[in-house]
């Protein structure tokens, strides 16, 4: 077929500015090898199509055509080879330009946080005891022996303090107060509520307690206790019985029967260790309860006089109830984890199931 010099000049431009154009914009070098496909290749690249319609040129015009054309090849490989150069160079300065980046893979899932077993155990005490007019008060883990024990009616040398094992807190006085410790119990806030505010009080007090104790399933140097506190006239045993009963049936199911024996703590009298009936057996006697039909769940008590007196309550007037569990405990019998250590091993094979 016949063409004009004209005409295939005019391809030689257009293909030119195409290609510059096209190399410019290459950043990658498996791109620019591509290009040279395009443009360069031996079988169907653009610049050889062109190359191939020359003998379509009248013989005369022929050679100045052909020296176009090779000029045009001749830049094109120099400006591939340069901008090969120049990408190379460019990827031994930067090992991160050879990481390619999909962006049409789907994306990492977030992995979402949950609440630790005690936190989830703690809200769900609170929630059973807020409807029934408790408020909610937190005290320092770190507490003077006078709260910890002395207004608790646990004076030094009284053989009670050996329920407690205690960690001591070196050289510290102030306030009055000599002798510090990492609280054994959250028991020391009610003699600070009841120092701070006056009566009616219904308090409860969710916390982080420590005792000196060799760890094994059932127990930790660190662990979580909520106390709780009731002060007012004419407060009764049958107050104390009512509530906990309350307590009992919202955390363990409707159908639960509790039960109260004679139990010693210094600043109650009378105490009480309080069970529920086993929920895994019905009372039938299982692994859980132990065989015995009852769980024990806290410690309670009628506020000691001693206690209220010394809190500058008139013991006469003023009557009151506490009472003291172990978050773990109830989190343990919930879940039926056996043992303590799991919750603070940090092991999220553990955590991840809450
Ligand atoms: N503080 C007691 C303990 O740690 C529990 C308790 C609290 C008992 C309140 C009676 C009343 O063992």
């Amino acid at each position: 077929m016949l063409i004009s010099s004209e005409n295939f000049e005019k391809d030689l431009q257009r293909l030119r500015a195409t290609a510059l154009e096209a190399l410019a914009k290459i950043a990658d070098l498996r791109i620019l090898e591509q290009w040279r496909a395009d443009y360069l290749g031996r079988g169907d690249g653009q610049l050889t199509q062109i190359l191939r319609s020359i003998s379509g040129i009248p013989n005369s015009e022929r050679p100045r055509a052909g020296g176009l054309a090779n000029e045009l090849k001749l830049l094109l490989e120099k400006s591939y080879s340069d901008q090969h150069e120049f990408l190379k160079r460019q990827e031994a300065n930067n090992p991160t330009k050879r990481v390619e980046l999909d962006v049409t893979l789907p994306g990492r899932p977030l992995v979402l946080g949950g609440f630790h077993p005690t936190t989830k155990v703690l809200r769900e005490i609170c929630d059973a005891f807020t409807p029934m007019g408790f408020q909610i008060a937190e005290g320092p883990e770190v507490e003077w022996d006078t709260f910890n024990f002395e207004l608790l009616n646990i004076p030094t040398d009284h053989p009670a303090r050996d329920m407690f094992n205690t960690f001591w807190v070196d050289g510290k006085q102030g306030d009055g107060w000599d002798g510090m410790l990492l609280r054994t119990h959250t028991s020391p806030m009610q003699a600070r509520v009841m120092r701070d505010t006056s009566p009616p009080i219904r308090v409860l007090v969710p916390g982080r307690c420590f005792r000196y104790e060799s760890t094994d399933a059932t127990h930790e140097w660190h662990f979580f206790q909520v106390e709780g506190l009731a002060v007012d006239e004419g407060i009764t045993f049958a107050n104390l019985k009512g509530t906990l009963y309350e307590f009992a049936r919202r955390m363990f199911g409707a159908e639960r029967k509790i039960r109260f024996r004679c139990d010693y703590f210094p600043f109650v009298e009378p105490g009480v260790d309080v069970s529920i009936d086993c929920f895994n057996c019905s009372g039938g006697g299982c692994r859980i309860c132990k065989d015995t039909g009852w769980i024990e769940i806290m410690g309670a008590g009628m506020v000691h006089p001693k206690v209220l007196e010394m809190a500058n309550y008139d013991p006469v007037r003023y009557t009151g109830f506490a009472f003291g569990m172990g978050i773990e405990r109830i989190a343990m019998l919930k879940y039926g984890i056996e043992d303590v250590r799991l919750f603070y091993g940090n092991d999220f094979r553990f955590l991840r199931q809450f």
